[in-house]
């Protein structure tokens, strides 16, 4: 057997001697799992999923944020924590996840990644496996967990959004972002069989700009004949009081809660709660 078979059957023999049941489909877990993703670098996704959890915390929610930016995370910077362990002792094997869970703002739990570390920027599928195995052992102590997706379309990337049961994709009104918002969920959907996406429009002038963004991408992808289903979360206004915050190390919707952004933040965090779970966990596909 291979190393990622001896893994997998492991993992299996792990559950069954403490008695938790093997997943796979979106029912039967507890947390719903969030991939907030975006293809362009730099369009807000560590700020949304940090004001988000923090908003989902507000109302009621247990939420734990996983910096899936593994070799380049920054979440813990952006909430001013500092972790004296992070998924790289998770993945070398001295550490488990529930050693490393920091908590910020709020009591949102955070799965902190390490920063300037290229061995971790492509997992291979021992890596993959382990983090998925150990994730399980947390998943039903949270109703959400957030991923903080790095940029681009790497195979990381393609991990942590195939093993979400939703994708939230960011982009702001500028053509570059919208362009990769748009070959993000082209490759998902043509190679990762994801076809299910929300999305969020950050940094507009007006609600307007939003919406106009949501149709032209839904225009895009008609054009192309992209078999997807793109549906809108919301906007998040441009706003001074993000940059400040982001600054001071402290979350917008905790410093400045009225503030646009914040206001929008809170609306996208009800929509979150309204909306159903579309799609099943597809760990297993991107593991063969
Ligand atoms: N709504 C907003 N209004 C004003 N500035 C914003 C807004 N959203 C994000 N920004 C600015 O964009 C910067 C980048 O945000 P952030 O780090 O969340 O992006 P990211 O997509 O996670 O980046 P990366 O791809 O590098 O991980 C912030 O530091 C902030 O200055
Ligand atoms: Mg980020």
């Amino acid at each position: 057997m291979d190393q990622a078979g001896t893994l997998r059957k492991m993992t299996k023999t792990m559950r069954d001697d403490i008695g938790i049941p093997s997943k796979g489909k979106a029912g039967n877990s507890t947390a719903r799992g969030i991939a907030v993703a975006s293809g362009k670098g730099g369009v807000g996704k560590t700020n949304i999923v940090a004001n988000v959890a923090y908003s989902l915390i507000k109302l009621g929610k247990r939420v734990l944020i996983f910096d899936a930016d593994v070799g380049l995370g920054n979440i813990h910077i952006l909430l001013g924590l500092m972790p004296k362990y992070t998924l790289q002792n998770v993945l070398d094997g001295n550490k488990e996840m529930g050693d490393i869970l920091l908590e910020g703002p709020g009591g949102i739990k955070i799965l902190p990644a390490s920063s300037g570390n290229k061995k971790f920027s492509e997992l291979s599928i021992e890596e993959k496996l382990l983090l998925r195995a150990e994730l399980e052992f947390l998943e039903n102590r949270f109703d959400y967990i957030l991923f903080d997706i790095g940029a681009g379309i790497s195979s990381n990337v393609m991990y942590f959004c195939t093993g979400a049961h939703e994708i939230v994709i960011i982009s702001t009104p500028e053509p570059t972002s919208f362009a990769d918002a748009y070959a993000i969920m082209k490759v998902l959907s043509r190679d990762y069989m994801r076809s299910s996406f929300k999305l969020v429009v950050n940094s507009v002038k007006n609600k307007a700009e939003g919406v106009d963004i949501f149709n032209r991408l839904n225009k895009v992808a008609d054009r192309f004949q992209l078999n997807i289903s793109l549906n809108y979360l919301g906007h998040i206004l441009s706003d001074d009081s993000v940059t400040k915050s982001v600054r001071e190390q402290k979350l917008f919707l905790e410093k400045y809660p009225n503030a646009p952004a914040s206001v929008c933040v809170r609306s996208i965090a009800r929509e979150i709660i309204n909306t159903n779970i579309e799609q099943g966990l597809e760990w297993e596909n991107i593991l063969k």
